[in-house]
């Protein structure tokens, strides 16, 4: 059985490329047939078992001449010898009470939401892994699907195709593929798709068509929409945070036959077009006056040193200070030995712009004064930004949310951060697949109305889970056709530079807390209610905000209280752990590492539990750009894509079409004279012949 993997093989199957499994679990030979014609995997879902899977199996045997896969929890209803001769693939769900041995001759993809479960799908036999991600609907591990595809595929000795599923659009399908992997799964993306629809629960499509991808929960490991006004212990549908992209879907392809097409040209198109958009002398690195468009964002006591923003504007990137709830006094002291240790290269703040308001209003009077030139509003908006960008400083939005966005884009803003829910400190409600999805789904739909150009004036910063070769290449690949139409791409990071050496050797962070990010294994949230959630790497704290916040459940402490405790508990722990400081009496106050480990809170992104060795800033920037690069090139190769001739990115041009003015038969207008030339139209008849006149022809 052929088996596609890219890295070890060279293979490229691009009917691979999609998987599209009937949504929400609901049997559909209707969706499998569809996609097997597309050229795409139709897989079957008979999890639910019974008469109705069984029915449809016969029908999708009857209509998926080319093959199809299914997909099961067990083997009971469904066992190998019963399966139909057209089902080449099966894929099991992770909690499958079955293995891929009970499916010989068959190709068996197994559902992992971990590196755990990833390696015992290796050694029960899988022919390949799909990684859902933390957004995807249903049992969902820790990790967003960006970050867990990366895990999947840097391991050597996972050396099995990887499709990612959790967010997977146009856009990040193309990522997955540029960073190694199969391809992708869409389910719940294809349920408002004419062959699907028909056959979904009452109500689903109505819940469907609503979702933004905020609505999501995880209960008992599952994430789910939880209807509103649902009775209590009522099955709530197992839908992701990509679970928006179902009207997506209907709204640009109608088909599911479309639909997986259209994902794959996409994927296709994208890995064609992309250059090398995040290298030296980009759109982005022009846009922000640096060398690289590489950005090092606010991290509150973290990145509060002047020599630590040297290091990082030394090799040539954007650093950022954070403000954080300083006062006037502290922020002029770091600003000032700030623009002194910089001198003319760019560095930027990083503003909260839910703090206090006295506190911000201190704040950005310093910063309107010492100018530096570009700042970052984290919960910030337009008219925050439009002050700043009057007095010259250069100022990024962060958009969590896609309705946001449209807000944000119509009130003329253009810089934005779009950070997905994998990255350190406070988190988003959507992981970085699905929030990226979302907002380069608008930014299309955005710029087919405005005027040409208009993508040339954006400036776009992706965030959450970026820190490495593929990991930027991959973003490469899904900002391709913004960068392609001029748009400004950069990354920014956190996380990773808490791995630099000169993280610690400026000041930023003391050897501990790279300690303990570098051992990492995991990150918890600490959420003290819906929307505050910050991420760090576990710890004793971890814990006992954990307990903590068990005990306030069980006491039945009402959420206000409770938010407020648990938001007391963290105040300090923070710089105790970056700084090894603690304020007693207004004073400032060392402590020693026993206390610093037990007691502080090591923040960090997902990306900790990616890395485990100390690098240089040096060489992170290089990983990211030239590296980036290089990996994308290595793998447009192995794919027989070849790179395109010109660098993405071309400077706007200064072209105005100014009129159009030709007449061809049949064309009643300018726009359809293309359509009248194609080669298939023969635009050629007899001129209507005014009586008395001789006869001729027009072409
Ligand atoms: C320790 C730490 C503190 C942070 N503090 C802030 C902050 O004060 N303001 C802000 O806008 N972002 C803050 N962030 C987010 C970073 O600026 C950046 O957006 C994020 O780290 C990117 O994701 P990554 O961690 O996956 O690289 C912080 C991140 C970390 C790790």
């Amino acid at each position: 059985m052929p088996v596609s993997n890219f890295d070890t093989s060279g293979l490229f199957a691009v009917e691979d490329i999609v998987i599209a499994v009937s949504p929400l679990a609901v049997p559909s030979a209707r969706v499998t047939a569809a996609a097997v014609r597309a050229g795409g995997l139709g897989v079957l879902d008979l999890t639910s078992g019974g008469r109705r899977a069984a029915a449809e199996l016969a029908l999708a045997e009857e209509w998926s001449a080319a093959g199809f896969g299914v997909r099961l929890s067990d083997n009971d209803a469904f066992p190998a010898r019963d399966l139909p001769a057209r089902v080449h693939t099966v894929l099991l769900t992770s909690d499958a009470s079955c293995t891929p041995g009970d499916f010989p001759g068959h190709r068996v993809l197994v559902e992992v939401t971990g590196h755990e479960q990833a390696l015992r799908a290796l050694s029960a036999g899988a022919h390949g892994l799909i990684a859902r991600g933390h957004e995807a609907g249903g049992p969902v591990g820790e990790l967003g699907t960006f970050v867990l595809v990366q895990q999947l595929l840097a391991d050597r000795e996972l050396d099995l195709p990887v499709w990612a599923c959790g967010g997977a659009g146009p856009h990040t399908a193309a990522a997955v593929v540029a960073g190694g992997g199969a391809g992708v799964v869409l389910d719940t993306q294809l349920a408002l798709l004419t062959e699907a629809e028909a056959g979904l629960p009452a109500g689903t499509s109505v819940l469907l068509t609503g979702l933004d991808g905020s609505e999501t929960t995880v209960e008992n490991g599952r994430r789910v929409v939880r209807r509103r006004g649902a009775p209590d212990g009522a099955p709530a549908p197992e839908i992701g945070q990509d679970g928006f992209l179902a009207a997506r879907f209907h709204e640009r392809w109608g088909t599911v036959h479309a639909a997986v097409r259209g994902v794959r040209d996409a994927v296709l198109d994208a890995l064609k077009s992309a250059g090398p958009a995040l290298g030296p002398d980009s759109a982005g690195s022009r846009a922000l006056g640096t060398e690289l468009p590489v950005v090092q964002g606010p991290m509150t006591r973290v990145s509060d040193q002047a020599a630590f923003a040297a290091e990082v504007s030394g090799h040539g990137a954007l650093p950022f200070i954070a403000l954080a709830l300083s006062g006037a006094e502290q922020t002029r002291t770091v600003l000032e030995r700030t623009r002194d240790a910089l001198g003319h290269a760019p560095w930027g703040v990083g503003v909260l712009g839910f703090a206090d308001e006295e506190i911000k209003a201190a704040q950005l009077e310093v910063v309107r004064e010492i100018r530096p030139s570009h700042a970052i509003i984290a919960g910030g908006r337009p008219a925050q930004a439009a002050a700043l960008e009057a007095v010259g400083i250069s100022t990024f939005l962060h958009v969590p949310s896609p309705g946001l966005l449209k807000q944000f884009l119509e009130a003329g803003a253009r810089k934005f951060v779009f950070e997905g829910a994998e990255c350190g400190g406070h988190v988003g409600p959507r992981g970085s697949f699905p929030l990226w999805e979302a907002q380069l789904c608008v930014l299309d739909d955005f710029l087919a109305g405005a005027k040409n150009g208009t993508a040339a004036e954006l400036q776009l910063l992706f965030a959450g889970g970026v820190h490495d070769e593929r990991s930027a290449a991959m973003v490469t690949a899904l900002a391709a056709p913004l960068s392609a139409r001029g748009a400004a791409v950069g990354v920014l990071m956190g996380t990773a530079y808490l791995f630099t050496e000169e993280a610690v050797s400026a000041g930023a962070v003391l050897p501990l807390f790279q300690r303990q990010v570098i051992a990492a294994e995991r990150t918890d949230l600490l959420e003290t209610a819906p929307g505050h959630a910050t991420r760090c790497v576990r710890s004793p704290f971890t814990d006992e905000f954990a307990a903590v916040k068990e005990e306030l459940a069980a006491r039945d402490v009402p959420g206000r209280e409770a938010w407020e405790r648990l938001e007391q508990l963290n105040v300090g722990r923070l710089r105790l752990a970056s700084k090894g400081l603690e304020r007693a009496g207004g004073e400032l106050h060392e402590v020693g590492e026993e206390r610093q480990l037990a007691e502080g809170m090591f923040m960090a992104g997902e990306v900790a539990v990616l890395r485990s060795a100390i690098t240089t800033v040096a060489d992170l920037h290089a990983s990211v750009t030239t590296g980036a690069a290089g990996f994308l090139a290595a793998r447009l190769d192995a794919l027989g894509i070849e790179e395109p001739a010109i660098a993405a990115s071309p400077e706007p041009l200064d072209i105005a079409v100014v009129g159009m003015a030709c007449m061809f038969p049949g064309a009643p207008t300018s726009p359809p004279s293309g359509r009248t030339c194609s080669p298939v139209r023969t635009p050629s008849r007899r001129c209507p012949r005014p009586a008395g006149t001789p006869t001729s022809t027009t072409t």
